[in-house]
């Protein structure tokens, strides 16, 4: 926060601003004060306060409204009303409508000076916050940088090179240098795929797939996935059978990213089945939310090992995971489902089976006035 803490009061009685004052006198606020709703909003323009205190009940534009219009110009202010005895419940409204405390009168000095200490560490805690988010922002992006160009780069580099060298050498070469040689290469493309999985874990970016949210079928991206799976289950020959609730309610969210989420636990459940066996897809309401099932009948999963399965290049020890897995699927469709405001949780018995459950919240329309 600036060094000096920017207070604004909008309140129609002028010996109310002036008790506020004195309370506040001295070197460490920048007290500023409005008789009425709109004179206030134009100083909150002008002078981008910390927090500000509104007295509920004024003539003009009532402190609600004045609430709104504060929540839209910078949500990050801290809002605290003034209010009579006569109107406790009324602060409870205004507090729904993001006012973080409330005062009424009379008020002694003392409890004025511990809302304002009270608010203030509130407004401190939310510009940390944003910092915080703002840092992390750029931490991932700087990490992607260096992983893409500072690692793969040259490693790519490195690859072409052997692969120039093997062709040159082709016939000179030894069977123990030519060993050798495939060993580099192998090691070489592991590495490569590492940093693509570190690459697409660290590229899943929240804000930037809320942009693409609106509302969908459920159905619509598990239907994108089957579609891009179908090959692997033929080839298993693992049968998918598939219900889907009549008309589902809609959830609010991206296609594409989605039935990223769902090739990946699809995916799994045919890769970790037996051949010849089935999975399950269903789709269907669960109160507020839509449910998705994804169950096969596969190896299962050790009871110790299923907190850790979301955690990321995790892979089941007990020698029966797919040899190709870096274990990124599942944190990156965690991320995705969380992404949408859901969640995936699992249970699973070695031997028997294993069953993902995704739930989404359903699509409401004040959703999207939010948004
Ligand atoms: N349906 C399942 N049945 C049994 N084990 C599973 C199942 N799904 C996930 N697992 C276990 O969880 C681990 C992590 O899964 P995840 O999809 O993240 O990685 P992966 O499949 O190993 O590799 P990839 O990054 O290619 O998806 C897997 O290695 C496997 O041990
Ligand atoms: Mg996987």
């Amino acid at each position: 926060m600036h060094s000096k803490p920017k207070i604004l009061i909008i309140d129609d009685e002028e010996v109310v601003l002036d008790s506020c004052i004195q309370i506040l006198g001295g070197e460490s606020f920048q007290v500023s004060t409005a008789l009425n709703g709109s004179d206030g909003l134009r100083l909150v323009q002008e002078l981008q306060p910390d927090l500000v205190i509104v007295d509920l009940k004024m003539p003009g534009i009532s402190g609600f409204e004045v609430l709104d219009r504060l929540e839209e110009i910078d949500p990050t202010i801290v809002m605290i009303v003034i209010t009579g005895f006569a109107t406790v419940s009324s602060a409870v409204d205004a507090m729904k409508k993001g006012a973080y405390d409330f005062l009424p009168k009379p008020f002694s000095p003392e409890e004025f000076r511990i809302i304002i200490r009270r608010g203030l560490e509130k407004r401190k805690l939310i510009l940390e916050t944003i910092m915080l988010r703002h840092e992390k922002e750029l931490l991932r992006e700087h990490f992607a940088h260096i992983v893409s160009h500072e690692l793969k780069a040259p490693l790519n580099a490195v690859q072409q090179n052997i692969f120039a060298l093997e062709f040159e050498l082709s016939g000179v070469l030894n069977e123990d240098q030519k060993e050798k040689l495939v060993r580099i290469k192998v090691r070489m493309e592991d590495l490569l795929k590492i940093i693509d999985s570190w690459l697409r874990i660290i590229s899943v970016n929240i804000e930037e797939l809320e942009k693409n949210f609106s509302p969908i079928q459920m159905t619509t991206p598990i239907y994108k996935a089957l579609e891009n799976i179908e090959t692997i289950a033929t080839r298993k020959n693992v049968e998918i059978v598939s219900s889907f609730g009549v008309k589902l309610h809609p959830v609010w969210g991206d296609v594409l990213s989605l039935s990223e989420a769902f090739v990946n636990i699809i995916g799994n459940a045919i890769q970790y089945s037996r051949d010849g066996s089935k999975v399950i897809v269903k789709a269907e309401e669960n109160g507020t939310d839509i449910l998705v099932t994804i169950k096969d009948f596969g190896i299962g999963i050790p009871k110790e090992d299923l907190p850790h399965i979301f955690e990321g290049f995790f892979r089941v020890k007990s020698g029966q995971a797919a040899p190709t897995g870096h274990g990124i699927g599942l944190v990156v469709s965690r991320q995705i489902i969380e992404a949408h405001s859901g969640s995936i949780t699992v249970e699973s018995e070695t031997g028997t089976g294993t069953a993902f459950y995704i739930r989404l919240p359903k699509y409401f329309i004040e959703k999207s006035n939010k948004s």
